[in-house]
C-alpha cells in the first residue's frame, strides 16, 4: 500500500483526484466550516440544513458525483467531540467503503476538524491499516483490495510528520502480529515463526538466535520441553535482538508466549471453540510486531525478543498429570494440570531472560481464561513487581489506546500452588485464576523489574468478526518509545547525526 501524507486544505481536499473522499466532522467545528467557503463547507452546510447529517459519533452521509468536488465519493463522517477514539471509531466504520471493489485511491481529510493533535494522525493512520486489512493466506478465491494507494490529508504536514511515521511502524507491527495470530496452526508452526523472525533480522541492528531441540535440552529447559514433548512439530526457542543503542545500555526483554496450538494436551479442553487455541500464540506475535515497529523506527534502545514456541498435544510421549519436572533454574514443578502450559513454557524462557540483565522485562501471554471473565476484551491485565513500572505501561496503554488494567500480586494468592511432591504445583485452584498464574511465573524473575500482560481477552476477537487484534503492540511501542526518552544517550548530547542507520547488518 501507497501510503502518503500531504498538506491540503478543504479547497485541495475538493480538487483531489481520488475514488473516495473521507471527510470526518466535530460537533466542535461545524460553526466554523459553515462560516467558510468553498464546495466542502457548501455541501456540508446544505446537509446539515436538511437534516441529512450531523456531527454526532457514527453518523455518516455518502455523496456520489457532487459537483465542484473530484472524488467520485464523498463520505462525511460524524465524530462527535473530536476524540483520537471516536476519530478511530468513524475511519472503522468507513472500512466496506475502503475495501469496496473499484476503490484504487482513498484520501482521508483531517482538515476539518478543529483540533488536530499528534494522537489524532497516528491512530488515524493505524485505523486506516486496520480497516484495510484483509486475512487471505488460506482462502483460494482471496480477492486483493483494489485499493493501492491511500493520503491522509492535513493542514501542515510538516507538523505531523512524526506522528506519521511513528503511526506507520505501529500499524506494520499490529498487522504482522495480527497476520501471524490469524494463520492456522498447520501453517504458523513454531518452525514458521523461527523463520519469520529470521526475516525481520534483516532489518539493520537486528539480530536472531534459533535454539532448536537440542539446544534446548542443553540448556536445560524441562519446563518448556514438557511441554512440547507430545507434539511432532519440533519446538524453537526464538531470540531476537535489536541494539539501538550502546552495548552498555540494558535491554527491555520481551519474552511472548507462543504456542502455535493448545488442545490443552492430557488435561484435554472440550471441542468447543479449540480451534481458537490457534490464537494461544499472540503474545509471540505481539513480539514479532514490535520488532517490525522498531525495524521502522530505528530508536535508540535495545530490546530483546524471547519466544518459547511450541504446540501442545496429547500423544503416547505427552506429560502427564503429577508428573514432576526440573525447570530450568532448578526448581521442580508438579505438572497437575496439562493445560497450564503457558505458565510452563514461559518460566524457563524467564529464567534465560535474566541472563541480559534487562532494566525491564516484560512477558506477554495469553494465558489464562479467568483473566477473560475479570477484564473480558477491553483491558489486558497487567501484573507489575515496581509502582512505577505499572504507572509507565498503564500510560503507554492510554496513549496508545490500548488499554491494560492493574491486577494484583499479594503474596497470599500462591498458596494454592503448594504441593506435596514439588517445589510447586502448575495450577492453583479455580479462584482467582489470573492472579495466581501471575504468581507462579513470578517465582522465576527474582528480583529483576518485571510486569506480565495477560492478554487472553484482548489479543482476538471471537464470534462472527473472529480475528487476532494486533494487541498490545500499540501499548509496547509506545512504551518502548518512551523508554529512548529516559535512557541516558537520548539526552542531547554528542550522538552522532545519522549514525542509527548505518549500523551494518548482522
Ligand atoms: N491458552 C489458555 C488460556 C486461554 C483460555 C486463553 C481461553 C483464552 C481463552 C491456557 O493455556 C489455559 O488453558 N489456561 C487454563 C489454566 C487452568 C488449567 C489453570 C485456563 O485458563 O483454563
Ligand atoms: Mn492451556
Ligand atoms: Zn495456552
Amino acid at each position: 500500500m501507497n501510503f502518503e501524507l500531504k498538506t491540503l486544505d478543504l479547497a485541495g481536499a475538493a480538487s483531489a483526484h481520488c475514488d473516495v473522499l473521507l471527510l470526518p466532522v466535530a460537533q466542535t467545528g461545524i460553526e466554523a466550516l459553515k462560516a467558510g467557503t468553498g464546495t466542502l463547507p457548501g455541501l456540508l452546510a446544505s446537509a446539515l440544513e436538511h437534516g441529512d447529517f450531523s456531527a454526532e459519533a457514527g453518523k455518516q452521509l455518502h455523496l456520489y458525483q457532487s459537483s465542484g468536488v473530484e472524488a467520485r465519493r464523498v463520505l462525511l463522517l460524524g465524530v462527535g467531540q473530536g476524540s483520537v477514539r471516536e476519530l478511530r471509531d468513524a475511519i472503522q466504520g468507513a472500512a466496506p467503503y475502503l475495501k469496496a471493489e473499484g476503490v484504487r485511491h482513498a484520501v482521508l481529510c483531517l482538515s476539518a476538524l478543529p483540533a488536530v493533535q499528534e494522537a489524532h494522525i497516528a491512530h488515524a493512520v493505524q485505523s486506516l491499516h486496520d480497516a484495510c486489512y484483509q486475512y487471505q493466506l488460506t482462502k483460494s478465491k482471496a480477492k486483493p483490495l483494489t485499493l493501492g494507494k491511500l493520503t491522509l490529508a492535513v493542514p501542515d504536514k510538516a507538523a505531523v510528520a512524526t506522528a506519521f511515521a511513528q503511526g506507520q511502524a505501529i500499524a506494520l507491527g499490529q498487522q504482522l502480529a495480527k497476520e501471524w495470530g490469524n494463520r492456522p496452526a498447520n501453517h504458523a508452526t513454531p518452525t514458521d515463526l523461527a523463520k519469520a523472525a529470521q526475516t525481520l533480522a534483516q532489518a539493520p541492528q537486528m539480530s536472531c538466535k534459533i535454539h532448536g531441540p537440542k539446544d534446548v535440552a542443553k540448556l536445560g529447559m524441562h519446563a518448556f520441553m514438557a511441554v512440547a514433548q507430545g507434539s511432532k512439530e519440533p519446538l524453537q526457542f526464538i531470540e531476537l535482538h535489536y541494539q539501538g543503542a550502546g552495548k552498555a545500555q540494558a535491554p527491555v526483554v520481551l519474552v511472548g508466549k507462543g504456542i502455535t496450538f493448545d488442545t490443552g494436551g492430557i488435561s484435554l479442553k472440550p471441542a468447543a471453540a479449540m480451534d481458537e487455541m490457534k490464537f494461544d500464540m499472540c503474545g509471540a506475535a505481539s513480539v514479532l510486531g514490535v520488532f517490525q515497529a522498531l525495524a521502522e523506527l530505528q530508536p535508540q534502545i535495545n530490546v530483546v525478543g524471547l519466544i518459547p514456541a511450541c504446540e501442545n498435544m496429547p500423544d503416547g510421549g505427552a506429560v502427564k498429570p503429577g508428573d514432576v519436572i526440573t525447570s530450568m533454574d532448578g526448581q521442580t514443578i508438579e505438572i497437575l494440570n496439562t493445560d497450564a502450559e503457558g505458565r510452563l513454557v514461559l518460566c524457563d524462557a524467564l529464567s534465560y531472560a535474566k541472563r541480559f540483565a534487562p532494566s525491564t522485562l516484560i512477558d506477554i501471554a495469553t494465558l489464562t481464561g479467568a483473566c477473560v471473565i475479570a477484564l473480558g476484551g477491553v483491558r489486558s491485565g497487567l501484573y507489575a513487581s515496581c509502582d512505577t513500572l505499572a504507572q509507565e505501561l498503564q500510560q503507554a496503554g492510554e496513549a496508545a489506546q490500548d488499554l491494560c488494567w492493574r491486577m494484583p500480586l499479594d503474596e497470599d494468592y500462591a498458596e494454592g500452588l503448594k504441593s506435596n511432591f514439588a517445589d510447586m504445583g502448575n495450577v492453583a485452584g479455580r479462584a482467582a485464576g489470573s492472579i495466581t498464574a501471575a504468581k507462579f511465573l513470578q517465582r522465576f524473575v527474582g528480583d529483576a523489574r518485571w510486569a506480565h500482560l495477560d492478554i487472553a481477552g484482548t489479543a482476538w476477537k471471537e464470534g462472527k468478526a473472529k480475528g487476532a487484534t494486533g494487541r498490545p503492540v500499540g501499548l509496547l511501542v509506545q512504551y518502548l518509545l518512551g523508554q529512548q526518552a529516559v535512557a541516558p544517550e537520548a539526552k542531547p548530547g554528542p550522538k552522532k547525526a545519522g549514525s542509527k542507520k548505518t549500523a551494518a547488518k548482522k
